[in-house]
Parts: C-alpha cells; sequence; structure tokens
C-alpha cells in the first residue's frame, strides 16, 4: 500500500538524521492515528523478528502455539523429527484460523471443513474437494514462516528475512549468557492490557532511566542509578545499571532482593524486552491492539521453582514487578490522554539520557519510509 500524503507527512515530520540534541520526538499522530497503525502492521510488524514463545511450550513433538501479532495469526509448532516450524495460522481454503490457543496435535485439522495439514504445512487431506477442476493439494499448503530458538526463548519472523537472528542481535547473546538465561525456568505469565498506543509503553521503556527516581521510588533507592549506562547497537539496545548495597525498602518490597548484583535491560527491535535482574528474568512483549490500546505480556523466569524458599523468593519477586508494571501503566495512559491535547504535538530528548528511545525512533522512521 502507499502511503497518502497526509501519512507520509506525519512520518516523515520526525527527522532521522537529526542528532539527538537537535531532534524533536515524533509527532502525536505517531501514536494516535488508526493509518499509522496499519502503515506499521505492513511495514514494521512484517519485517522483522518477533517472539513467539517460551520454549517450554514447544518442548516436545507435537507441541505447537498460536501467535497472533498485528492481526495476524501465526501457528509455532514442533515436528514429528523435533525441528521448529512456523505457518500463518490461516486454512488456505476459506481462511478459518487452524489452531486455537496451544496444545499438541499429530496434523492441523481445519475445525470448518476438515481440510488436514501435516506438521510440514503441506495439505494432506481436503474432504470432497476432489471434482474442482484444477485443484493440486500440493499447491495449497500453509505458507511458512522462518523459526528461531535463542536460549529459552522462541522466535520467528513473519517475513524474509535479511539475516538470522543471532546476527541481527549479535551481541546479546554472550551478554545474556553471561547470566546463565538458558538454565532459567518459565514460572508464570501475566498479561497487561494498557489503554495506550504500543510505542507510548516502548518509549517509557526507553528512557535511559529517567523516569525511575519519579515514578519507581521504591525501585530507585535498590538501584545505583549514578551506574545508569545505555548503548545502541543495530537493532537492539542495552540499558544497565548496578544494584545500590541497602536494606530492604521501608515499603517491605525486598527490590534488592530481586535485583541482586544489578540489572540488564535489553530491547529488541520492535516490541520484546529481555530484563535480567540478578538470578531472574522477565520478557515483556508488547503487543498493538489498535491504534491507541496496547497489551503487555509477561512471562517470568526462574533458576528454581520447586520448595519453600523459591516459592518465596517467586511470590515476592513478582509482587515487586507488579507493583512498577503498575506504575508504568498509568504513566502511559497519561501520556496517551495528553497526546490527545490539542496544546501538544512533539517533544524533546534528554540528550544524555534518552539515547535508546531516539533509537527506536529511527528505526521505526526507516521502516515506515520505505516504499
Ligand atoms: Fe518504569
Amino acid at each position: 500500500m502507499t502511503m497518502s500524503s497526509s501519512l507520509r507527512r506525519e512520518v516523515t515530520h520526525f527527522q532521522p538524521r537529526l542528532a539527538i540534541d537537535e531532534a524533536m520526538t515524533p509527532p502525536a499522530s505517531w501514536y494516535t492515528w488508526p493509518d499509522f497503525f496499519e502503515r506499521e502492521r505492513e511495514t514494521v510488524f512484517a519485517q522483522n523478528w518477533q517472539f513467539a514463545c517460551p520454549l517450554d511450550k514447544v518442548r516436545e513433538n507435537g507441541q505447537y502455539v498460536r501467535v497472533d501479532v498485528q492481526g495476524e495469526t501465526y501457528v509455532i509448532l514442533r515436528d514429528e523429527n523435533g525441528d521448529m516450524r512456523g505457518f500463518h495460522n490461516v486454512c488456505r481454503h476459506h481462511a478459518a484460523q487452524l489452531v486455537v490457543g496451544e496444545g499438541c496435535a499429530e496434523e492441523l485439522v481445519c475445525p470448518y471443513h476438515g481440510w488436514t495439514y501435516g506438521l510440514d504445512g503441506v495439505l494432506k487431506s481436503a474432504p470432497q474437494m476432489g471434482a474442482m477442476k484444477g485443484f493440486k493439494r500440493m499447491r495449497f499448503a500453509l505458507p511458512p514462516v522462518e523459526v528461531e530458538v535463542w536460549g529459552p526463548l522462541v522466535f520467528f519472523h513473519p517475513g524474509t528475512p535479511e539475516r538470522p537472528f543471532a546476527e541481527s542481535f549479535a551481541d546479546l547473546g554472550p551478554r545474556l549468557n553471561a547470566f546463565g538465561s538458558a538454565a532459567l525456568m518459565h514460572v508464570t505469565r501475566r498479561r497487561y492490557p494498557m489503554n495506550c498506543n504500543w510505542k507510548v509503553f516502548v518509549d517509557n521503556y526507553l528512557d535511559g532511566g529517567y523516569h525511575i527516581a519519579h515514578l519507581h521510588r521504591g525501585l530507585a533507592s535498590q538501584l545505583s542509578m549514578d551506574s545508569y549506562a545505555t548503548q545502541v547497537f543495530d537493532m537492539h539496545s542495552v540499558q544497565t545499571c548496578a544494584s545500590n548495597a541497602t536494606p530492604k525498602n521501608s515499603e517491605g518490597h525486598d527490590f534488592k532482593e530481586r535485583i541482586g548484583r544489578g540489572s540488564i535491560y535489553a530491547f529488541l527491535y520492535p516490541n520484546f524486552m529481555i530484563n535480567r535482574y540478578g538470578p531472574i528474568m522477565d520478557t515483556n512483549w508488547v503487543l498493538p491492539i489498535d491504534a491507541t490500546h496496547c497489551e503487555v505480556v509477561f512471562d517470568y523466569w526462574f533458576p528454581a521453582k520447586e520448595g519453600a524458599e523459591a516459592e518465596r523468593f517467586i511470590e515476592q519477586s513478582l509482587a515487586a514487578s507488579d507493583r512498577v508494571q503498575q506504575e508504568d501503566i498509568a504513566i502511559s495512559e497519561s501520556v496517551q490522554r495528553g497526546l490527545r491535547s490539542r496544546s501538544y504535538n512533539t517533544g524533546r530528548y534528554a540528550p544524555a539520557l534518552e539515547i535508546a528511545m531516539h533509537h527506536f525512533h529511527r528505526l521505526l522512521s526507516s521502516d515506515l519510509t520505505e516504499v
């Protein structure tokens, strides 16, 4: 789809070549216009690596999960040979969705008219289609998508990847492995619906810790904010912060224990975050719903989940995480309301802090302006 002139004007309102200390932030239309949302669907979410699920969900042969991202639906599975595969989750007959949720199966059977696909995506049988002229079963395989397992996480690419996953995020693997990420177990998932554009939440995450001292007082007391640092790479950015060796904060939330020796916040463009706090990890998957709504899916990973001590630690960590998340939701929804105001169109960047946010907007600008 070619862009309308009004959409093009809004996309190019942000000037990616300007340095951070000169640049204006993207205009409010980026966060409010339905046309903008559609443009993202055709570009940002069609041509970048996407999170699929925790590896624990597709460990056994035949296990599958449905993954819905930005109006598209996919099925990610492990076939009978143990190989990971992914497909568009849409029947080639009349477009019904093949799988609902997750499960384990030997074949994918469409609930509408019984068209049956192998775990390799090939159409095995199509009841009563025999007499149709020119119908070649083999031409009706499910369109595949590329799948990549990375530590305890599964990703896929909805289009044609320019580079393998590991190359796109080259610096990140060793850094996360140093934390022992691959050995972590998936413990639980929480979903947070939010009344804001998905990029408002991402921007908040990428402000270089700017908001922590103001919005997350409990968290701030456990972080050594002077050590906060941001690095940007090709398709990702990394924020790091050392922990502060103070005792439990006055509100009884044991952030220190949760944070351990420090934290690392990795952002994988366009909508996935990996957070390491000492021994544990959580991932945040930001799913656009429409121009002014999104949902953030939190997955929590721990080194152990059995036993009273592990359970206590998990419970405390989840409570601390939820508190921070509620603060982030409230401010993100406040920003979304402000973006609708007649008084506001664009803002500025804090040049020493909001480096990863500026990087995010440059990547978006590049994807959005593509012909
Ligand atoms: Fe925050």
